[in-house]
């Protein structure tokens, strides 16, 4: 979706959404020279909209599945109350290891407990309701990271799908990773417990609300 706007466009429409803080900008920085795939960071419009909900949801217990550098976690963690939670999930220790130092140096970090593994080990261990759940990890999983996460989502709480519209391929998939999130936006829109409403944010933002 984002090669469909114009290089000038992408840049008004961050120039006219409120900018991140200096320490995220410093996170986005270290994850373009230190990371061998930066485009997996969501960035600060798709942040700043992060905030956005989890603070006119009134969020408290919020979980995160694919923290990769902790942009997006810093984000949810920065709009949380002081009593706020977040879990978020990472199996790659050089991610988690970047993530960590900048929740350690964030004054929000204390919110955010980072579970290093496979998120489908770490997941069935998690019991609380969640208020809102991101979920941006492995594409290929995602109609099983859908049947795990919405029994975890209290009434009215939000689970948000990140690059759900996958570059415009969801169209006409055509290949697993395609075919898996075509799979979750279809599974959401005819499952009768839950609203959804697609967002051409970014790569696609998918909003799930359970009823
Ligand atoms: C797109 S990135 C997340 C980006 C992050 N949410 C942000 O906005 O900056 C996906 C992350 O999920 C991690 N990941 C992939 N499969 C996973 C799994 N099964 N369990 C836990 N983490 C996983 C990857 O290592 C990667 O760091």
């Amino acid at each position: 979706m984002d090669s469909l706007l114009s290089q000038s466009l992408k840049d008004y429409i961050i120039n006219t959404t409120s900018p991140e803080s200096t320490h995220l900008q410093n996170l986005r920085k270290e994850t373009m020279t230190q990371t061998a795939a930066p485009q997996m960071l969501s960035g600060p419009v798709e942040g700043m909209l992060l905030q956005f909900l989890v603070k006119l949801l009134g969020a408290k217990h919020c979980l995160e599945v694919g923290t990769f550098t902790g942009y997006s976690a810093l984000h949810i963690a920065n709009a949380l109350p002081l009593d706020g939670k977040l879990i978020t999930c990472e199996n790659q220790k050089e991610h988690a290891a970047i993530a960590q130092k900048y929740f350690d140096l964030s004054p929000h970090g204390h919110k955010i407990t980072l579970r290093l593994g496979d998120a489908m080990q770490t997941l069935p261990t998690l019991h609380e309701p969640f208020d809102l759940i991101f979920l941006d990890a492995d594409k290929s999983n995602y109609p099983l990271y859908y049947d795990l996460l919405i029994p975890k989502l209290r009434t009215n709480g939000l689970l948000i799908v990140d690059n759900a519209l996958w570059k415009g391929k969801v169209i006409a998939p055509q290949d697993k990773q395609t075919m898996a999130i075509d799979a979750l936006n279809q599974k959401a829109r005819h499952d009768p417990l839950v609203q959804t409403v697609m967002l051409s944010v970014r790569d696609g933002i998918l909003l799930i609300r359970k009823g």
